[in-house]
């Protein structure tokens, strides 16, 4: 059994009273084992972790190495310290303005598990590249390359986002988000044998929204979902988790 998993990812979005949100939000979640994970900037770690209830934390990135000379970043020991449990790592926003490679993805996976957090390794395609027929293979070497050999279910969740869905309303067909999925599950049982390879959850990202969510959640190998804009407001969010639930 995979466990369910609705993680929001704020972004750049949300100073102190955006903690509000995650009060609504334990309000309306509708109990059950579905994993709730919120992940805020920063500087909200800390006090959303003393404030979330029954809601998981999580960072958006964090550096490779242990401690150092890299001003601006945090290191996974830091994360894990705030009390968080998750970090999103690979995030296409981060590839593409930071230029971080499958490489540094992959230290940056080691560094998390050290530190006992749960990563959410991000993967996904181009539009250019879905149209050259291409997405397979893009996610295929993505997946290779930025997920070491010690995943398992303990910490690793796996999350598919088109590129070309995130923050523009457009949305994979049902078949496009199940081939991919199926896809992963299938290179995951592939390197890890069927036990582990079945346990790692796999999420689906990119303009998912209460009312798209259930159609999504319909896929044998989608597991939950990665939501950024939708997972603002408790409103917008809580459905998603219901319609999971
Ligand atoms: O990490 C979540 C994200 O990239 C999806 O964003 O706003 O399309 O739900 P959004």
């Amino acid at each position: 059994m995979r466990p369910k998993i609705a993680a929001g990812n704020w972004k750049m979005n949300g100073t102190q009273s955006a903690l509000d949100e995650l009060d609504a939000l334990a309000a309306m979640l509708p109990g059950g084992d579905t994993r709730v994970v919120i992940c805020p900037p920063a500087p909200l770690l800390i006090p959303a972790v003393a404030r979330a209830k029954g809601i998981a934390i999580g960072a958006q990135d964090c550096h490779a190495a242990e401690k150092g000379a890299h001003t601006g970043d945090i290191s996974a020991a830091m994360v894990a310290d705030s009390g968080a449990a998750y970090v999103i790592l690979g995030h296409s926003e981060r590839r593409a303005d930071h230029g971080e490679s499958d490489a540094d993805v992959s230290a940056k996976m080691q560094a998390a598990w050290a530190a006992g957090l749960t990563a959410i390794l991000c993967l996904g395609e181009s539009e250019a590249d879905r149209e050259a027929g291409r997405t397979l293979e893009v996610i295929g070497a993505q997946l290779a390359g930025s997920l070491p050999d010690d995943a398992g279910a303990g910490n690793t969740v796996v999350a598919y986002e088109p590129i070309w869905a995130i923050g523009t309303g457009k949305v994979p067909t049902l078949e496009q988000i199940v081939e991919v999925h199926d896809f992963l599950r299938a290179e995951l049982t592939a390197r890890f044998g069927a036990d582990r390879g079945n346990a790692i959850a796999l999420l689906y990202g990119g303009s998912v929204k209460a009312a798209n969510a259930a159609t999504i959640f319909e896929a044998e190998n989608v597991d939950g979902a990665l939501v950024g804009g939708a997972s603002l407001k408790a409103s917008d969010f809580a459905p998603i988790v219901v319609a999971l639930a």
